[in-house]
């Protein structure tokens, strides 16, 4: 059982749900056109690093044909992706030595996982498992703009809460998070040196802004829900005893949130993210 990265650096929920609004229906077009995949193919699609199963259950809809495949190391994640969408394979497996044979996958995909794992291995692996002329598409968080709504300013229980937690760096030590990072242009760079060729890259915007009138009700609360949860996974993920006035402290902010969301007071706050698709073939 390891469940390292679920239990200490990003629980289940983080993931699942900020993943699950990053991969909406919504912003498909944008990836189709930079996946650049074939939709009435039968393609074997490999998820590396899949966590608790977002994407792959997006891909499952977007690319119907597909026969999907995710993989991760964390038990936990795995377990969860299972329950969730039983029609996807997950296995728990390690991505520097993949549990597939060579030359069998159409396609592998990760997003936010090449900064985690040693290059040679991250791309060896994927080069190895897909066909010749298969595709490997590397998802990257670039630019985030995070503007908070005034009522969901940190509270004096959190910032007393936070000044006694140790910093990130320690995090980054003790679970090895982040220990490759590249720029946009290290990365098909790097994709490159490991083999790939007619390597191209371009970038997706996803705009989550609640009171935008352009997503429906259920998405907008869903984006402010996802932020929650978020903030209560970090909380819960110190593993402190004395947590319970900071959580009931952050859920009273994100109630006034909903609050004045479902009362049309709007507070144009946004969490909009850039994200870089680099696609190389074998
Ligand atoms: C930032 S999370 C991203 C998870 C998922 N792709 C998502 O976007 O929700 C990084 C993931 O990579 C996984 N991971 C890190 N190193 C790994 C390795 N060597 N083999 C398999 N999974 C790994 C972690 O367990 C974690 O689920």
């Amino acid at each position: 059982m390891n469940s390292l990265w679920s239990d200490n650096v990003q629980g289940i929920f983080t993931l699942y749900l900020s993943r699950k609004l990053r991969f909406d229906d919504m912003f498909f077009k944008q990836y189709r056109k930079l996946f650049d995949l074939d939709q009435d193919k039968e393609l074997k699609i490999l998820e590396i690093g899949c966590g608790p199963g977002a994407l792959a259950e997006s891909l499952h809809r977007w690319y119907p044909k597909a026969h999907i495949t995710g993989i991760d190391r964390d038990t936990k994640f795995i377990e969860f992706a299972k329950d969730m969408v039983p029609d996807i394979t997950f296995v728990e497996g390690d991505a520097t030595d993949l549990p597939f044979a060579d030359n069998i996958f159409d396609v592998t995909i990760s997003n936010t996982v090449q900064e985690h794992i040693e290059p040679s291995a991250f791309w060896g692996e994927q080069r190895r498992v897909l066909k010749p002329g298969g595709v490997c598409l590397c998802l990257s968080t670039r630019k985030n703009i995070k503007c908070y709504a005034d009522c969901l300013a940190t509270t004096d229980a959190e910032t007393e809460f936070w000044s006694n937690r140790p910093n990130d760096q320690d995090e980054t030590e003790k679970y090895q998070v982040c220990r490759f990072p590249m720029s946009e242009a290290e990365i098909p760079a790097s994709m490159e040196k490991h083999g790939f060729v007619n390597v191209s890259t371009g970038y997706a915007i996803i705009d989550l802004t609640p009171d935008d009138p352009k997503y429906p009700a259920p998405m907008a609360e869903a984006m402010i829900e996802a932020d929650r949860q978020c903030a209560l996974e970090a909380i819960r993920l110190t593993h402190s005893e004395n947590a319970e006035s900071v959580l009931s402290a952050v859920n009273s902010k994100f109630d006034k949130r909903i609050r004045l969301y479902r009362a049309g007071i709007k507070q144009w706050d946004t969490t909009t993210t850039v994200i870089m698709v680099i696609r190389g073939v074998k």
